[in-house]
């Protein structure tokens, strides 16, 4: 019985997938991945599963096959940066599993501003409640992924209402790709309402 591979994609570009990460996912019979990922990869010829809210079933699915097929499961970023990994430990022995890094979109967003990250907390909203402002009182910088939830527009509302007005704020959207956007502008002006696709926010004072 092979490993599982636990594959970082990366923030999405292929330009921006590691050699490493593409042989393991050349080498495999089936990829589990989310449906960006996927777009992301070249799939053809292999057995795909596509993970959406079948968390449980894709757990089966790998025991069904894992016997007789090499499997990838292909997550974005970095595998250790709030990745499916930790789900995939409740289930798997470390030994059963051969994780290869990829670069975060957290790495990335510092890269492209300019900044260094060794002094910046980063954390998630991703799915989580917030505690962020005690973060943002205590750091010079602050790197948050966000979801659908906690979009730009809804964090700098939050830092207002906390007395928070006097920080640069970063959002990097869709982050890698041809569509990139990457704005800096003051608290205030990212309260304003508006649609995000998939964002990082740094939040820092300059
Ligand atoms: C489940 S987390 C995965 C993070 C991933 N492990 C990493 O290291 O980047 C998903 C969140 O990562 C961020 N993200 C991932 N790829 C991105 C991209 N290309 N552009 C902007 N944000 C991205 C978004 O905040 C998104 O909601």
């Amino acid at each position: 019985m092979s490993k599982i591979a636990v594959v970082g994609l990366g923030p999405g570009h292929t330009d921006y997938i590691l050699p490493k990460a593409l042989s393991a996912i050349a080498q495999s019979d089936i990829v589990i991945a989310g449906k960006r990922n996927l777009e992301s990869i070249d799939v053809s010829g292999k057995a795909t599963f596509i993970v959406g809210n079948n968390l449980s079933q894709m757990i089966e699915f790998i025991n069904d096959n894992r016997d007789s097929k090499k499997i990838s499961v292909v997550v974005s970023g970095d595998t250790g940066f709030y990745s499916m990994l930790r789900y995939l430990k409740k289930y798997f022995g470390a030994e059963e599993l051969d994780v290869i890094t990829g670069i975060s979109s957290m790495q990335y967003m510092f890269a492209r501003i300019g900044q260094s990250w060794e002094d910046a907390y980063l954390g998630s909203l991703h799915g989580r409640k917030s505690e962020f402002i005690e973060k943002v009182k205590e750091y010079d910088k602050v790197g948050l992924l966000t979801d659908n939830k906690w979009t730009p527009d809804k964090i700098a509302t939050e830092l207002l209402i906390n007395g928070i007005d006097q920080k640069i704020m970063y959002v990097g959207e869709n982050l890698s790709y041809e569509n990139e956007k990457i704005t800096k502008g003051s608290i205030e002006q990212f309260a304003e309402k508006k649609e995000y696709h998939i964002c990082v926010v740094v939040i820092s004072n300059e």
